[in-house]
């Protein structure tokens, strides 16, 4: 199989590296921006981002800030990315899933959903029947989205975060870990809690989880 680069050598590139390790890449290599990181889960830093448009190799976005996956996705042509899906992740036949999207061990999602580009679809979550998920959003570790839930892209939900079916959350959300969604969410910001309120420090939330929305860049 070809070769892959995977931009950003952080925690998370490693567990994209594991993936496309188990999914048959031979060759697997990091770009990334900061010049004193030289591996990364045993793979070698080859270069920065900017070389990704021009590397003989298939490319993939490890970073989990959305605002910077979305900036470097879009500079990119779209037939060099691809979508990573682990073997361990149970997807159904019909779900649709954008470019540059990862779906990591353990996650479920099931039949009628679609999922957009460049998405983090995290270890041993669910997105259950007839989703529909936007473009850069994170749905985090252990975290499930009910029945015909839609949620606008650059959106974060947070580890252990259970959005009620038939419930929207517009674009660039940051959801608590553990909050509980049991209304629409119509407004950008921070939310958490069960059930969960808005929060008033987005500033200070965004840079903590390292910006779940495009807002924080
Ligand atoms: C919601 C969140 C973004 C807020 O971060 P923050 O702005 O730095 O907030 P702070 O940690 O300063 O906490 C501010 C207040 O909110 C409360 N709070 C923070 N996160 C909370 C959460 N998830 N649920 C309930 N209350 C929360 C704190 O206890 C604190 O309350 P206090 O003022 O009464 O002491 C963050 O805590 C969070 O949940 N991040 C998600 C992390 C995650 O899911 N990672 C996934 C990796 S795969």
């Amino acid at each position: 199989m070809r070769k892959l680069a995977i931009i950003g050598a952080s925690g998370h590139g490693k567990v994209v590296a594991d993936i496309a390790r188990r999914k048959g890449y031979k060759e697997i290599v990091f770009l990334d921006d900061n010049d004193s990181i030289h591996e990364c889960g045993g793979y070698p830093v080859i270069g920065k981002s900017t070389e990704a448009g021009t590397i003989d190799a298939d490319v993939i976005i490890g970073i989990g800030n959305a605002g910077v996956r979305k900036q470097i996705q879009e500079s990119l042509p779209d037939e060099k990315l691809v979508t990573l899906i682990h073997p361990d992740a149970v997807v159904a036949e019909d779900v649709v899933i954008g470019k540059g999207t990862v779906v990591m061990a353990g996650a479920v999602i099931n039949p009628g959903v679609r999922i957009g580009k460049g998405c983090i679809i995290n270890t041993c979550s669910s997105v259950d029947h007839d989703c529909e998920v936007g473009d850069y959003v994170h749905i985090a570790v252990g975290s499930h989205l009910c029945g015909t839930v839609s949620v606008g892209s650059g959106t974060w939900i947070g580890a252990g975060a259970t959005v009620s079916n038939n419930t929207s959350i517009c674009t660039d959300c940051m959801i608590g870990a553990g909050a509980v969604i049991v209304n629409d969410i119509r407004e950008s910001g921070t939310y958490v809690g069960v059930p969960a309120r808005r929060m008033d420090m987005e500033e200070k939330s965004v840079k903590k989880c390292g910006g779940g929305g495009y807002p924080a860049g």
